[in-house]
């Protein structure tokens, strides 16, 4: 069979409905996997939701929901938002699921027994409002903490700490042996800069129940629930050990007999929003190297929309609604917008005017046009039929598609090179 390319997004978190940022970079995603599909190649495009933690355990109490429940009511937009954008995604992962726990566990468990972990007392302030520690930036001018954090204690807790820092070395020396590994170049300079400049702290992967219950089950200590990063990273490996992967399941010692022995690991692309790059090419890359994984080809980094020169937020009403574009000018024309306007890296800007102007004068002008007149052409002249006369264009339609197979086989290759007016 072979292994499979795999492409993942990021794992939204449920805790509000769909935006453009969110469409961008599943779109993005199922180009790429469309294209290999294209080529004749298997591939596989994993997406989903990101469903523990306190955010999610917050916004669940503010609709007056049991977690589970509020989470298992948005999954349904979720998923639907998917079927919307024509998604070619071939599994939809929710961190509740219990096939996705028990994974976590697996890792857990292996980390625990080969000395990853420790426990460690921390003591510090913690704002029970924001049900967060806090250090001290977060003091004002006069050296107190600010009113929106009141009232504030000082705590004791114990937890369970991941050992990072014996990686940092292999990781600075993997990302430099591999220039591809985080894409765009200035991202892993960024990510470089960081490793090089600083010692990495150890990684807290545990909330004591007392203060979150919403989360995974710590299998080695029943007074905790697992850090939902450490738990929403793993998804990208859940999928492939449910479908058997060897790789996968030799690493974290799972039974993979009767399962159908997908090969999917390592994954080619992780596309993921610039702010959780930390996550993604520091945090993920030491979990796998812990697990005794191999690394993914790429963390894909992409920016940030703006709308209208502004940050998309909720509370201004400053957003893109994916949906409505999409009911007033079709997917297609929505999903050409956001490949056209915005490269796989800088941060982009939304604007109404933009987007019509890209629809006439690009979809309906340029590209609408020409297949119009040439299928009109084609009929009043040819009589709908097109036979071969002679191969003087034969050339350069072979350079043309060579071309355009170069641009899709790597992201990096996709960038716009046309930049005279009009031209695709
Ligand atoms: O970060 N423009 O979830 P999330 C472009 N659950 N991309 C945007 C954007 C914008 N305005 N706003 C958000 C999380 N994104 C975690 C991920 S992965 C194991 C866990 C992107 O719902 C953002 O960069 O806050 C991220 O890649 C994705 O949407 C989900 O963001
Ligand atoms: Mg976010």
């Amino acid at each position: 069979m072979g292994k499979k390319f795999y492409a993942t997004t990021a794992i939204d978190y449920v805790n509000g409905q769909p935006h453009l940022g969110h469409a961008y970079e599943k779109i993005w995603t199922d180009v790429l996997v469309r294209s290999r599909k294209m080529e004749g190649l298997e591939a596989f495009f994993l997406t989903g939701l990101d469903e523990h933690g306190q955010k999610v355990q917050q916004a669940a109490e503010d609709h007056g929901l049991d977690p589970q429940e509020y989470c298992d009511r948005l999954a349904v937009d979720w998923r639907a938002f998917t079927e919307r954008l024509e998604l070619s995604h071939d599994d939809f992962v929710r961190t509740s699921e219990s096939r996705h726990k028990q994974v976590v566990q697996a890792i857990l468990n292996k980390l625990q027994a080969e000395g990853h972990f420790y426990t460690s007392e921390y003591r510090g302030y913690y704002s029970t409002r924001q049900e967060t520690f806090l250090t001290d930036r977060d003091r004002n001018e006069s050296g107190e903490f600010d009113e929106i954090f009141a009232p504030v204690v000082e705590l004791t807790e114990t937890n369970h700490y991941f050992r990072l820092g014996r990686h940092q070395e292999w990781l600075i020396e993997h990302i430099e042996a591999h220039p591809d590994f985080i894409y765009p170049e200035y991202r892993r300079n960024e990510v470089l800069g960081f490793l090089r400049s600083q010692e990495l702290e150890d990684l807290c992967i545990t909330r004591p129940l007392s203060r979150l219950n919403w989360g995974i089950p710590l299998p080695f200590d029943g007074d905790y629930v697992t850090y939902v990063w450490f738990d929403a990273l793993s998804n990208y490996v859940t999928i492939p050990a449910v479908l058997g992967d060897p790789v996968v399941c030799g690493a974290l010692g799972l039974d993979c007999s009767g399962k159908p022995g997908v090969e999917l690991w390592p994954a080619d692309h992780h596309v993921v929003g610039k702010d959780i790059i930390k996550f993604h090419a520091v945090y993920w890359p030491i979990m796998l190297k812990a697990m005794g994984l191999p690394m993914p080809r790429q963390i894909t980094v992409h920016g940030w929309w703006q709308k209208e020169g502004q940050k998309i937020s909720k509370t201004t009403g400053n957003i893109v609604d994916p949906v409505k574009v999409i009911e007033e000018w079709g997917l297609d024309a929505f999903r050409f917008y956001c490949i056209r306007e915005l490269d796989l890296g800088p941060d982009g800007n939304w604007t109404d005017n933009g987007f019509e102007a890209r629809y006439s004068g690009e979809l309906a002008n340029g590209l609408g046009n020409l297949v119009n007149r040439s299928l009109s052409m084609i009929r009043r002249y040819r009589g709908g039929v097109l036979s071969a006369v002679h191969d003087d264009l034969k050339a350069d339609a072979e350079h043309a598609i060579s071309v355009a197979r170069g641009k899709l086989s790597k992201p990096e290759n996709f960038r716009r090179r046309c930049r005279q007016s009009g031209g695709l």
